[in-house]
């Protein structure tokens, strides 16, 4: 697969599998909510007619609006949806590198020292015409709503290097959809400082990690797991349950260095990464522990995938011994973290919501049927002589019964449709 190798076709990314359901659920929460307003104006129009009428109160007419907005907030919700990975780490083991790599570009800045000094994330827009053109981005900083647009990478940085923010707040980056196909499947991707350099983890898992679908650890290979990292996963292991967590082991490119000592450092990095996940956290079993630890080099993959978007031949003779491998195991690691933050966010992101708009609809259906009863009863006892005169009782049944079928038909299967779809996404 030659995606695998160098990560640059998107038709069969598992992220698919979330856009794709959220594509589809979200047309099904269209139809839903076309069904509901239709039934609402019906509703109406008997009010209309029957001033008197005992056929319709004002209980059932609010409960339907009700259901219709809140069909209508669970559909927002899920259109604003999208998949959110975190990485942690100590200071410059290579956070922001490893999102630049997998951005294909450098984004953020990066360099030795403490670089990142508060929480920056990068989402994909459309570029919606409040900017300019497709080309462009744009920053938010902090709580203020005010847009500050970015041409090009140098500009970026260069925004993101003239602020000073505290570690707990977040600058949000906006960054054409076109740049990155991560960020046009809809992924969010939140670098943050250095874990040895706040006080307040408790605060940082609260603002930014209670919605995380992976986590991804970026260490250093050129040491070991500190206790630092593993007490911060620890931490986020006490508010989440099971948190999907990769180690990479990063600056793998210095190794190279040392190749008679090679096989028996990874051997130690790798078991003890899979023992830290599986016996320590067991948030996976030490077979499943093996697919989430790696070891790569952020600056030669970045270094390369730039040299390639610029047509520009890779420079191998600058290259550490190995690295083609490392490129591979780069391309392996994002091929696993899509599968399982797709797999994840499908699941934790549609599967409640549509099990609620299903619960909300049943309970819809269940109205409908008790109005179309009540009208066929008013009818058999006759006891509304003028209505029944005028044929409007039994129009009223009539158009009930119309009405409970289609919710029983189209808004009630739709419902399960949403569900069945969600399921689907997950074994595609
Ligand atoms: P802070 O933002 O300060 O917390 O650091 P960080 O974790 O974001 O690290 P950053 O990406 O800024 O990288 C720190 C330095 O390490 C930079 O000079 C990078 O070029 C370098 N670096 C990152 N990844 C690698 C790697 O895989 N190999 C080597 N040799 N250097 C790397
Ligand atoms: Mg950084």
């Amino acid at each position: 697969d030659g995606r695998i190798l160098d990560g640059s076709g998107d038709m069969s990314s598992p992220l698919k599998h979330f856009t794709n359901a959220k594509k589809r659920i979200n047309n099904i929460f269209l139809d839903i909510g076309k069904y509901i307003g239709e039934f609402s104006s019906f509703i109406d129009d008997v009010e209309k007619n029957d001033d008197e009428t005992a056929v319709v109160d004002d209980m059932v007419r609010n409960d339907i609006l009700a259901s219709l907005e809140k069909v209508n907030g669970i559909k927002d919700m899920i259109s604003r949806n999208h998949m959110k990975v975190v990485f942690f780490g100590r200071t410059s083991n290579g956070k922001s590198s490893v999102i630049n790599a997998m951005l294909w570009d450098k984004i953020l800045p990066s360099g030795i020292g403490h670089t990142t000094n508060c929480f920056l994330s990068i989402a994909g827009c459309n570029g919606d015409g409040k900017n300019g053109d497709d080309t462009k981005g744009y920053l938010l900083c902090g709580e203020t709503e005010e847009r500050r647009g970015i041409g090009s990478v140098t500009q970026l940085s260069h925004a993101l290097s003239q602020e000073s923010m505290s570690s707990d707040s977040q600058i949000q980056i906006f960054w054409p959809k076109t740049k990155c196909p991560l960020l046009k499947d809809d992924v969010v991707l939140v670098d943050s400082p250095g874990i040895d350099v706040s006080s307040d983890i408790d605060q940082w898992i609260d603002n930014y990690c209670l919605d995380a679908d992976v986590f991804i650890l970026v260490a250093n290979a050129e040491s070991t797991l500190m206790l630092v990292e593993k007490k911060f996963f620890h931490q986020v292991n006490e508010k989440l349950s099971k948190p999907n967590i990769f180690i990479l082991n990063n600056r793998w490119d210095a190794s190279a260095s040392e190749p008679e000592l090679m096989e028996e450092v990874r051997q130690q990095h790798l078991e003890r990464g899979i023992s830290f996940l599986a016996d320590e956290l067991k948030v996976v079993t030490k077979q499943q522990a093996k697919d989430r630890v790696f070891f790569v080099s952020a600056k030669e993959a970045l270094q390369t995938r730039r040299n390639k978007l610029n047509g520009k031949p890779d420079n191998t003779a600058n290259m550490a011994e190995g690295h083609q491998a490392r490129l591979m195991e780069f391309a392996k690691f994002e091929h696993e973290f899509e599968e399982c933050i797709s797999q994840s966010a499908t699941r934790t992101k549609f599967e409640y919501p549509s099990q609620r708009a299903s619960r909300i609809i049943d309970a819809l259906y269940s109205r409908a049927q008790w109005l179309h009863e009540r009208s066929t009863q008013l009818i058999q006892e006759g006891n509304n002589q003028k209505m029944y005169l005028e044929g409007r009782l039994e129009d009223i049944d009539f158009k009930m019964k119309f009405i409970t079928q289609q919710c029983k038909e189209s808004i009630a299967n739709l419902a399960t449709e949403a569900e069945r779809q969600v399921r689907r996404a997950m074994t595609d």
